[in-house]
């Protein structure tokens, strides 16, 4: 490379620095740190990369972009509990590149509204939703004390033992955070992780983060994609939403044996036939109601989703795993690396036999995801079906019209139904 060229590439380089470094002094500062100030005036001469005071450099370093100076991908999966998430999520979990958290969002929710199912209450709702796009921002900015106000006890000198599911996240099971595992390692049990590495050093972790290409957050705590807008809109972070979506029957079904105090009246539904005149209806209003307003919205391709927006079927993905990881990849921009392959192989009905299910992930992944079909009464499907119509035609989700068809496993209830990506 001749010196001139040499020498364009970094003011082009530096221009690019210092216009995302006006773009955040210009709407907010970030998180609780303090944000460097990068040089955005004078004339940039060629020295000046190497002239720069050490603390100028880290704009070079700042934790949006990545080693190779592109912009990081912020993945978010976007899921409901019990929709396959954990599956879903080890997808990305298992890539070396990325940073990968489980569920941090559970900390806030835990600290400001204790309950197990999200807050039909709007005003609730809005205060929780807020937390969470300012926690969200954090992280993928690799700002992991963030966290710390939500976490009890407080941690003390940046340590914790008291991160929720640690251990489904590879990143803070392994070098650098911690030496008990190798990286490549696909097989890391959560309780042994959690006991192998003892306390968390959230330096370490947020070391961790910067040093990847990518960062992927999963969560079922984010009811709707229209309550990503800010974070999705926001010009430093480069959000990408990876929306799971599976059949509400399956979802309730697999509610009810999960959470059996909850589901209560349900279970009694199913065990007697009747339905109780008290049921909670909601408990199966709010999954469907959630899908068709995240999912419409989604699929009316808003511009600020415009290349940012892609909805997987759950069963999709269970059928076909490594198509429809190679699709999800492609949206990304990313490729699915050897330890994404080499799990799939061995977790799903692709691989070897006798792997056992370590991560709530099955190996036959296909035939759980409509195993719902045998453990729920024609009864309740039928219930389910007049109140989720209209989101289970959007998905394209067949409706059974009696019980022998519910029970017959070579008649299948998922349409073939293409949901490209909003490229
Ligand atoms: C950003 O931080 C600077 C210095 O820490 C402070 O003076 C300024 O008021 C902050 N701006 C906002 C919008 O919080
Ligand atoms: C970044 O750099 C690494 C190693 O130099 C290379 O393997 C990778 O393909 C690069 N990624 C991009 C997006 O350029
Ligand atoms: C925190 O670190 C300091 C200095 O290393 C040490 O003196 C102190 O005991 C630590 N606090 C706790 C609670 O471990
Ligand atoms: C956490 O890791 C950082 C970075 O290596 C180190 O400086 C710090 O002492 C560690 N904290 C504790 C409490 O070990
Ligand atoms: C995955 O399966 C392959 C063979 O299919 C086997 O060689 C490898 O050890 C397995 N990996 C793990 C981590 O179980
Ligand atoms: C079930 O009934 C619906 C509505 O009556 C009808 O559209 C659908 O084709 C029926 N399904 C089957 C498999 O017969
Ligand atoms: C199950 O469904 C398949 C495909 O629709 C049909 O051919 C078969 O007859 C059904 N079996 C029973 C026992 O109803």
């Amino acid at each position: 490379m001749s010196p001139v060229m040499n020498c364009s590439w970094k003011i082009i380089f530096l221009l690019a620095l210092a216009l995302i470094a006006i773009q955040y002094k210009a709407i907010r500062n970030f998180s609780t740190k303090p944000v460097h100030t990068c040089p955005t005036s004078g004339p940039l001469n060629c020295t000046l990369m190497q002239d720069m005071e050490p603390q100028d450099r880290a704009c070079e370093e700042y934790s949006l972009f990545n080693y190779n100076g592109s912009r990081k991908t912020h993945i978010l999966i976007l899921a409901t509990t019990r929709s396959g998430s954990s599956f879903s999520g080890q997808l990305f979990n298992q890539h070396s590149d990325i940073f990968y958290l489980y569920e941090p969002l559970y900390h806030v929710q835990v600290a400001l509204l204790p309950k197990l199912i999200l807050s039909r209450n709007p005003a609730e709702r809005r205060i929780m939703m807020g937390a969470n796009r300012d926690l969200l921002r954090s992280l993928y900015d690799c700002d992991l004390y963030f966290l710390e106000s939500y976490l009890k006890p407080q941690p003390t000198n940046h340590t914790t033992l008291k991160l929720f599911r640690r251990g489904a996240s590879k990143a803070l099971c392994t070098p650098p955070v911690c030496s008990a595992y190798g990286p490549a390692d696909i097989n890391i049990e959560e309780n042994t992780c959690v006991k192998q590495c003892g306390l968390l050093n959230l330096t370490l972790a947020s070391e961790s983060c910067k040093e990847r290409g990518h960062v992927a957050i999963k969560t079922v705590r984010v009811p709707e994609v229209g309550d990503l807008r800010a974070l999705v809109e926001d010009p430093r972070l480069n959000i990408k939403v990876i929306q799971l979506v599976r059949d509400p029957r399956g979802i309730l079904t697999s509610r009810i044996e999960t959470f059996p105090d909850i589901y209560r009246l349900w279970r009694m539904w199913r065990a007697t036939n009747r339905k109780p005149y008290n049921l909670d209806e909601s408990l199966l209003t709010t999954i469907c109601d959630d899908f068709l307003n995240s999912v419409s919205l989604g699929l009316s391709r808003p511009p600020w989703l415009k290349g940012k927006y892609m909805m997987v079927r759950y069963e999709d993905l269970a059928r076909n795993p490594r198509k429809k990881t190679e699709e999800i990849y492609d949206f990304l921009g990313m490729s699915m690396d050897s330890n994404v392959e080499e799990w799939i192989q061995n977790n799903t009905r692709g691989g070897a036999s006798e792997v056992r299910d370590k991560f709530g992930t099955v190996r036959d992944s296909a035939a759980t995801a409509e195993s719902w079909r045998i453990k729920i009464s024609f009864d309740i499907v039928l219930y389910a079906q007049r109140q989720c119509e209209q989101v289970l035609d959007l998905l394209g989700y067949r409706m059974v019209n009696s019980s022998d068809e519910l029970k017959n496993m070579s008649f299948s209830l998922v349409e073939e139904k293409p949901f490209p990506p909003f490229l």
